[in-house]
């Protein structure tokens, strides 16, 4: 075990090169599944998140070869099993991807319930009204969710609730079935047309993605293809918020501007200049942030990966800023800790009301999940004193080399081990 040390009260300076998007890696991993070709993926972030997918399909039978640090060969052709257990899928969400990939390459999937961020309820219950719709006999059997067809066929589904990953499983299993699928009310995330892209250049019929109706016509066969995952629009959110949070002075690069937007209009209103360029965005401050309020939505509103990141900047700014998180039940179990921080935080419901104050002190704190632990790295580097982080594998499953991007930003953050007095105590 580790945990993370970070000594704060420095602005950040100088430039940091963004990852590809870990949340259009874990849908087009599984995808990969869907190709009678080899596949070559480039610009994969090196996330704990991604490495357990590419033992996932190992253990399905694919073949996976190391190109270069971003880049992987994926076989699929050998892939002869249709079981992702519980082991594998209980860490992260895009385990319940396997379902939609391998319901369109088998027909069959049994796949153990998918773990991930703690938010609350969070149902499959869209997933599984897609699958059905689509032909396949859905069950819940030993703990793991099962499907089988003996051929999909193309159908309208209209979402209840706009789903991310409900959009992409109905995806994955739509897109060799016989017919013309059309998924209505679907989210509109850059992942989700990331996805489409891929699809497409192995030879899918996919159109509309990106708007709220995504129209799937069936293809016999996916040929491989080479392909460049897009840029990380959280990972850049982060870097953005924590350079605007320490008064700093940061060019992040390998970005893609327009998946940025809703993020910079919240940092330009708290008063931050943002300069906009072709693949990167400058972002400097100067002064205490403003106040301001902020709802989390689906694309094209403000991500709600971004909502604990932007809430360590309100809970330095000038002001009574409120916080309304529109996507998930339960997703300010961090306030908590930023309050040990000397954040002052009211939490009800689904809203949060901060009251700025002028800085936060250190203290030792947790990473309760993988956006909640970013956050917690930027409380770190505006606080005064030494602070550390414990349970930092949350923030490994999103966010490559952390420790040394911060630092060549001129943080001072270390990874150290964590001293286990229990285990140490049975070894003696
Ligand atoms: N929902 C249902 N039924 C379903 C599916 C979802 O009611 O069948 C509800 C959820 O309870 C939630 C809302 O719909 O209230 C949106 O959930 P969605 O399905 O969009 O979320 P997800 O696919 O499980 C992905 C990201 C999350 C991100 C959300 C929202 C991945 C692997 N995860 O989750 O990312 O918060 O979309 O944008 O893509 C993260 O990266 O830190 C992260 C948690």
């Amino acid at each position: 075990m580790e945990k993370f040390v970070i000594g704060g009260g420095r602005p950040l300076r100088g430039e940091v090169r963004i990852s590809g998007a870990k949340n259009a890696a874990v849908a087009i991993l599984p995808a990969v599944l869907l190709s009678d070709e080899p596949c070559v993926i480039e610009n994969l972030p090196g996330i704990s998140d991604v490495h357990t997918l590419l033992r996932t399909l190992e253990s399905l039978g694919a073949q996976v070869r190391p190109i270069n640090k971003t880049t992987v060969e994926i076989d699929p052709r050998h892939v002869n099993s249709f079981v992702v257990s519980k082991q594998m899928a209980e860490g992260m969400r895009a385990s319940s991807y396997f379902l939609g990939a391998l319901l369109g390459r088998m027909n069959k999937a049994r796949v153990a319930p998918p773990g991930g961020c703690d938010f609350g309820v969070r149902p499959i219950d869209q997933h599984i009204k897609g699958f059905e719709a689509l032909g396949a006999k859905m069950s819940f059997e030993n703990g793991m969710v099962s499907g089988r067809a003996q051929r999909l066929s193309g159908c309208s589904i209209y979402l209840d609730v706009v789903s991310v990953g409900a959009t992409i499983n109905i995806m994955l299993a739509a897109v060799k079935a016989s017919g013309l699928t059309v998924i209505e009310n679907a989210a509109r995330e850059p992942h989700i047309v990331d996805l489409a892209n891929f699809l497409n250049s192995m030879g899918a019929d996919i159109m509309g993605a990106g708007t709220g109706v995504i129209k799937i016509r069936g293809v016999q066969h996916l040929h491989g293809t080479n392909y460049s995952i897009i840029p990380d629009q959280i990972e850049a959110g982060t870097y953005m918020a924590a350079a605007v949070a320490t008064g700093g002075d940061v060019l992040v690069t390998n970005v893609t501007p327009k998946h940025l937007e809703s993020i910079i209009a919240k940092l330009v209103e708290v008063g931050a200049d943002v300069t906009e360029y072709d693949e990167s965005v400058r972002v400097r401050m100067d002064h205490r942030p403003k106040k301001c309020n902020v709802k989390t939505m689906p694309h094209p509103g403000f991500p709600t990966d971004m909502q604990p990141q932007i809430a360590v900047l309100l809970a330095v700014a000038e002001g009574t800023s409120i916080i309304t998180e529109g996507v998930w039940d339960s997703r300010f179990r961090y306030v908590d800790q930023l309050t040990l921080m000397g954040a002052d935080i009211q939490v009800d419901g689904k809203m949060a009301v901060i009251t700025g104050v002028k800085t936060l002190h250190a203290a030792p704190v947790r990473a309760v999940d993988l956006r909640a632990g970013a956050a917690m790295v930027i409380a770190g580097l505006v606080a005064t004193g030494t602070t550390e982080i414990e349970d930092i594998d949350h923030i490994d499953r999103g966010y490559e080399d952390i420790v040394e991007k911060f630092s060549a930003l001129g943080a001072k953050i270390k990874r150290v081990p964590v001293f286990d007095a229990s285990a140490a105590l049975k070894q003696a």
